[in-house]
């Protein structure tokens, strides 16, 4: 049966896969998708309803972004936030002008509730704002169904047609009762039934992969990160031993990881499971190498070649199955990333390895949703809650020259980190955190001795996308006693320091 879909058009504002996330929280599955798609790709999906999100341009510039007005005709729900109110206001005979004066942050609104967008919520809350210019006249047919101080058209409607459309965000938390609106809409206005939950996705997943694959066989490129190894069970769970897993243990991992990937994955998979060690190769590879991005290309380079190597002493498969995720996806489709580092992993596909199909089980989710699919998948905690690790893994932690010495006393460092972050419980409170060898050397003093050694950088971030985070405050006590194990325990480090620098402008990663 056809799950209930949400299309969203998106005109370009930041919180546009907010309010995707915060659909499939309410368990009705949505669609981010780029406001010029044309309207028969729409219908395609039968949408319940349509949201269209904010953006940055202004509705009065000749070249403001648009969609197809035929949308208005086609009788389905339509709910416009922001720069979406005002498209819709325009484009059915509305007019917008300059707000006299702007509105930023939290807002306290006047809701006219004899409406069902704001069905059970009190006459007065606050929103969150942002805009400079609001509705000044309704198109027709329209009323006014809330104002605030400054913007008197701050939500109006069509009851009849079903077009809402609201001036602030509803779907960040600073707007209190925005979430029961966004549940009004759903649910009241277009008719959802709330039928996206997680289980019954892995279910119908499973069911569909057995279909497509039949008795052909299915290769998996491993990482031992969350999306390829929930990607793989997936598979694994549909057409068991068919799947072959190729892990390439590139030597640039976590203390003990290849290992345990390797536990991990030959016991629970009942699949093939193959672990090339390739460590030496990636080391020679890399020797005297300190440039950066010249550091990601040699690892995916190497990294590409190895898994050809395997991929070919398999000979042909069918289907070749890729850990891409909802994100990744809607930003590849965008195109406007302009090149910060080079990411391995997203790049095109490959085209050196044999096979007919790509099977992308997760192409979906949302990276929450990844995790909540491979728990009920039966994955261990431990995997699914990982945090993220870079494809060039401890190369872009290690400014100047790798070494497998400066590899191992990395991994010692990082060890002692994620345990002492354990102990104190704050592993769920973070995003990230790992540490960093600079190539800077100063002077200590050890005993009576003078010494002359690395110095070691902490750094721990908090954020919820990773495009933009902030440095986490670890309180003081747990980082003494971190920086206080890194020099005793490590030799050939005698000074711990902790970055202290918001992303942007600086990465999460130091290379
Ligand atoms: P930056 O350093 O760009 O990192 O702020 C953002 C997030 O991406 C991770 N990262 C990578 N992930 N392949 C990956 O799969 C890569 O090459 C790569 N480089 C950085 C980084 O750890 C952080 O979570």
């Amino acid at each position: 049966m056809k799950k209930d879909t949400v299309v969203i058009l998106n005109f370009g504002g930041q919180y546009s896969q907010l309010i995707a996330r915060r659909i499939r929280e309410s368990n009705v599955y949505c669609e981010i998708l780029p406001y010029n798609t044309g309207l028969n790709n729409i219908l395609e999906k039968e949408p319940k309803g349509i949201i269209f999100t904010g953006g940055p341009a202004s509705i009065l510039d000749e070249k403001a972004p648009k969609c197809d007005p035929a949308i208005f005709d086609t009788g389905i729900p339509i709910l416009g936030i922001c720069y979406g109110m005002q498209f819709m206001a325009v484009a059915l005979g509305g007019t917008v002008g300059k707000a006299s004066q702007r509105e930023y942050g939290k807002v306290e609104i006047a809701l006219e509730t004899n409406n069902e967008l704001f069905y059970s919520i009190n006459h007065e809350t606050n929103c969150w704002m942002s805009h400079t210019f609001n509705v000044d006249q309704l198109p027709s047919g329209f009323e006014v169904i809330a104002r605030t101080k400054n913007c008197p058209v701050a939500a109006m409607a069509d009851k009849k047609k079903k077009l809402y459309a609201v001036q602030f965000h509803p779907e960040v938390v600073h707007t209190p009762r925005g979430i029961e609106m966004l549940h009004n809409f759903l649910f009241r206005i277009c008719g959802c039934q709330a039928d996206w939950k997680m289980c019954s996705f892995v279910e119908s997943t499973i069911e569909s992969i057995k279909n497509r694959v039949g008795n052909k066989k299915v290769l998996c490129g491993l990482s031992g990160g969350v999306d390829s190894s929930v990607a793989a069970a997936l598979v694994n769970r549909a057409v068991g031993e068919q799947l072959t897993c190729i892990f390439v243990d590139h030597g640039l991992m976590r203390k003990n990881e290849g290992d345990e990937v390797e536990a991990f994955f030959s016991g629970y998979f009942h699949c093939n499971f193959i672990r090339v060690n390739a460590r030496e190769r990636f080391l020679k590879r890399l020797a005297g190498i300190t440039d950066p991005e010249q550091k990601r290309k040699i690892v995916g380079e190497e990294f590409i070649r190895v898994f050809e190597e395997e991929a070919k002493k398999i000979g042909k498969v069918d289907f070749l199955v890729q850990g891409t995720i909802y994100p990744d996806v809607i930003e590849s489709g965008s195109g406007d990333a302009s090149l910060i580092k080079s990411h391995h992993n997203v790049g095109g596909l490959p085209d050196y390895i044999d096979f007919q199909e790509i099977i992308e089980p997760l192409r979906d989710l949302f990276k929450d949703e990844v995790r909540k699919a491979g728990l009920e998948l039966g994955l261990p905690e431990h995997l699914v809650w990982r945090q993220p690790f870079p494809g060039p893994g401890l190369s872009v932690r290690i400014i100047g020259e790798i070494t497998e010495e400066r590899l191992e006393l990395l991994r010692e460092t990082d060890f002692i980190l994620r345990d002492e972050i354990a102990q104190a419980g704050l592993e769920k409170t973070l995003d990230q955190y790992f540490t960093v060898l600079t190539d800077m050397r100063s002077v200590g003093v050890m005993g009576d001795e003078r010494t002359y050694d690395y110095t070691v950088a902490i750094r721990a971030v908090t954020t919820t996308d990773f495009m933009t985070a902030d440095w986490a405050r670890i309180p003081l006590e747990v980082l003494g006693r971190i920086s206080n194990r890194i020099v005793n325990e490590v030799k050939h480090v005698n000074r711990v320091v902790y970055d202290i620098t918001s992303k942007p402008p600086a990465t999460i990663e130091w290379e």
